[in-house]
């Protein structure tokens, strides 16, 4: 059995750390401006000897944000200037830390929140996370200006799930809008796409990559995973059988399909785990079964894998994109795969 590094040396081209760049791994518990950067620079410096793209996740989310962030003086709240000041030091020195090293970061992940009535959100679909409240939706602006300070050159990304959804996609159509015609920068546009058997349709994806690539902005695909469920909420599958697996596969053959026919707009595309073993949908939103990704839990292929390599050859859409980076950037097939290594199709 191949080992985890080696696998990711083999198949693909670039790397994001599920969790060791999240500012509750990077900073110290109690003291703010204290950094523990040893694993995620473990993780860089693995990428940049292997020749592998870093994609960084995430400068500002309301899940697995640093302890202390809301903390004030005396046990009160922190104050709306204090929060700004706190998030632009955190955003400065994280990005500034890894600046020449990460080509591109997901700034905000997460900002809005629709058709989920436990959350809370304002009346354009913003979640009133406590950075949302305390701070107000100026929060997301803050955040893209601190990281394009301390590295003009690294691209800036809003990364959020459901982007198909009517209502988020508007609510980032007109943030991006907004952003542009206020000079703030973003570069880019990131679809989680954690999908599950039946939801959501390929179409409906496409449809909202094409709706944002006429902002001119990137687009990358920063987490896909394909649960065996129908939705990836639910948890009726109790195994992988062979037809569910044949299944799988050519769900995620049309879904690389679909962005290579687009690669024109989307320039990234990075699955959420490397095996079916360490993915959090074993354990998300209940323990169960489940198998999203393209090798077992053996780290041995799997019929999606195969599937995938096929795709290339059936798009026929030769357009290359301008980006300065290979058109996919996870590149799936090594040296005995049916198709080139590592970089362009
Ligand atoms: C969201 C986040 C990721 C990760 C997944 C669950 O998609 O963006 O960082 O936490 O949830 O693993």
């Amino acid at each position: 059995m191949m080992s985890a590094p080696e696998l990711i040396k083999r198949h693909f081209s670039i790397i994001v750390a599920e969790n060791a760049m999240k500012p509750a791994e990077l900073v110290d518990k109690h003291e703010e401006g204290k950094y523990d950067f040893s694993r995620a620079d473990e993780l860089v410096d693995f990428a940049r000897a292997n020749n592998i793209e870093v994609r960084g996740h995430t400068l500002l989310w309301h899940n697995q944000a640093a302890p202390w962030l809301f903390d004030g003086k005396d046990g009160q709240e922190v104050t709306r200037e204090a929060l700004i000041t706190r998030i632009e030091t955190y955003i400065g020195d994280v990005v500034c830390h890894f600046k020449g090293r990460v080509f591109a970061w997901d700034v905000v992940n997460e900002a809005y929140c629709f058709d989920e009535p436990e959350v809370a959100t304002d009346a354009t679909g913003m979640r009133m996370s406590r950075m949302r409240k305390i701070i107000g939706p100026e929060f997301v602006e803050i955040a893209f200006c601190a990281a394009a300070r301390a590295d003009p050159d690294a691209l800036l990304f809003y990364n959020d799930y459901e982007t198909q959804h009517p209502g988020k996609l508007n609510a980032i159509i007109q943030m991006v809008t907004d952003f542009k015609r206020r000079g703030i920068k973003i570069d880019g546009i990131g679809h989680q796409t954690h999908c599950g058997m039946g939801h959501p349709s390929v179409q409906q994806l496409e449809d909202a990559i094409l709706k944002i690539g006429e902002l001119g902005v990137k687009q990358h695909i920063t987490e896909l995973d394909i649960s065996l469920n129908n939705n990836i909420m639910d948890s009726e599958v109790s195994e992988a059988t062979p037809e569910l697996l044949e299944a799988q596969g050519v769900r995620y053959k049309a879904f690389f399909e679909m962005f290579i026919k687009n690669r024109k707009y989307i320039s990234a595309v990075l699955v959420w785990g490397v095996d079916d073993g360490g993915s959090w949908l074993k354990s998300w939103p209940v323990k169960r079964f489940e198998a999203p990704l393209l090798f077992d839990d053996a780290q041995q292929t799997k019929p999606a894998f195969w599937a995938v390599l096929e795709a290339p050859k059936l798009a026929a859409n030769p357009q290359r994109d301008t980006d300065p980076f290979p058109s996919f950037l996870v590149s799936l097939g090594g040296p005995d795969a049916k198709r080139p290594p590592r970089g362009r199709f």
